[in-house]
């Protein structure tokens, strides 16, 4: 069977790391409330980078450890919801960065700390299809540049990251076993962010501010329920069941909604990935990046079954199985 394997993965944080203790200084906040509510100890934030730097750096390494050529990359999918500009599209950026094959395909897929495996979803579908060979899959966002950075209540949960995965279609039994989407946009209000376009001299319309807006403690019971049936959906469509998971690789949004998953599937901790210490929540670069650090660190072996699953603005959820 036609199935897209990940052949190569790579990432990259920003050099400026921001502790608990530096925000303290901003907002009315501690280590300790920080460190207890989420398992955020510091964060990387851009400093002078753009998001498609960001993207490029991490895909340029994926392509190295793939050791496959950007000329062979024939399509683009970037997930991100902090594009440098309107048009054109981050994946067009990293097209012409990275100098990956003149004309391959290039799009971005707006699904907030979803947008990874949006992503990856959508090109393995181009990749089972046949219509593309090898494809690039990035996940990245800059939410630095997005959060109230007077509102403690959000400032403190999120970083930048990029992660980027190279996928190369291959008669296998390796590879994605199955992917899924999911969207809810009548609860949008749950987790946004306003204002990416004006309005026009002639319309009576509000511009939002652009910051980023979240009710919290909604939030988080949604994302424990949406996350936690996901990834049944991921085990039953793959033939799976939750003791065949090697390592599960969520969405690195809070420690507790993480041990709260982990808990209803009895995963020992030794097979839940977790980084958010380090990087705070980085959207669409969290779970690329985590994989790229478990592949680094040597969690991720041949054979293994890895699973993924998110949540996000949208509101929007996914997950996806895959045979190392
Ligand atoms: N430092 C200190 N106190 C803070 C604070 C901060 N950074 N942020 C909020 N507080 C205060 C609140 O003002 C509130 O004070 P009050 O009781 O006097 O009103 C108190 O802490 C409790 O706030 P609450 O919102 O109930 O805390 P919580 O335990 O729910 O934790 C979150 C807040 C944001 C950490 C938690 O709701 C969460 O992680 N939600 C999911 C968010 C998420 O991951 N979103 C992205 C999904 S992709």
């Amino acid at each position: 069977m036609l199935r897209s394997r990940i052949i190569g993965t790579g990432s990259y944080a920003p050099k400026r790391a921001v502790t608990n203790l530096d925000i303290a200084k901003l907002v009315e906040t501690s280590d300790e409330w920080i460190t207890t509510r989420t398992g955020i100890k510091e964060r990387r934030l851009a400093d002078g980078e753009t998001v498609s730097d960001m993207a490029s750096k991490a895909g340029k390494a994926a392509l190295k450890a793939a050791g496959v050529s950007a000329k062979d990359i024939d399509l683009i999918v970037v997930g991100t919801v902090t594009p440098e500009m309107n048009f054109p599209s981050t994946a067009c950026f990293v097209q012409a960065a990275l100098g990956a094959k003149p004309g391959a395909g290039a799009f971005d897929v707006s699904a907030a700390c979803s947008g990874f495996l949006y992503a990856l979803d959508a090109a393995d579908k181009y990749l089972r299809s046949g219509s593309c060979k090898r494809a690039l899959v990035i996940g990245v966002d800059v939410f630095s540049r997005l959060v109230d950075w007077s509102d403690r209540s959000t400032c403190v949960l999120f970083g930048d990251g990029a992660g980027a995965v190279v996928l190369s279609a291959e008669k296998s039994s390796h590879g994605v076993l199955s992917s899924h989407i999911h969207s809810d946009g009548r609860q949008w209000e749950m987790l946004y962010a306003a204002g990416a376009v004006k309005s026009n001299p002639f319309e009576k319309r509000q511009d939002g501010p652009g910051y980023l807006k979240m009710n919290g403690n909604e939030t988080f019971k949604i994302a424990v329920r949406t996350m936690g049936s996901a990834i049944t959906e991921a085990l039953e469509a793959s033939g799976l069941a939750p003791g065949d998971i090697s390592l599960l690789i969520p969405h690195q949004a809070n420690m507790r909604i993480i041990n709260a998953i982990s808990e209803r599937l009895k995963l020992p901790e030794d097979r839940v990935y977790m980084n958010l210490e380090k990087y705070g929540n980085t959207s669409a670069g969290s779970i690329p990046l985590a994989l790229d650090e478990a592949v680094a660190d040597g969690r991720v072996e041949a054979g293994d079954i890895i699973l993924f699953v998110a949540f996000g603005g949208g509101l929007t959820w996914a997950s996806a199985a895959v045979r190392w």
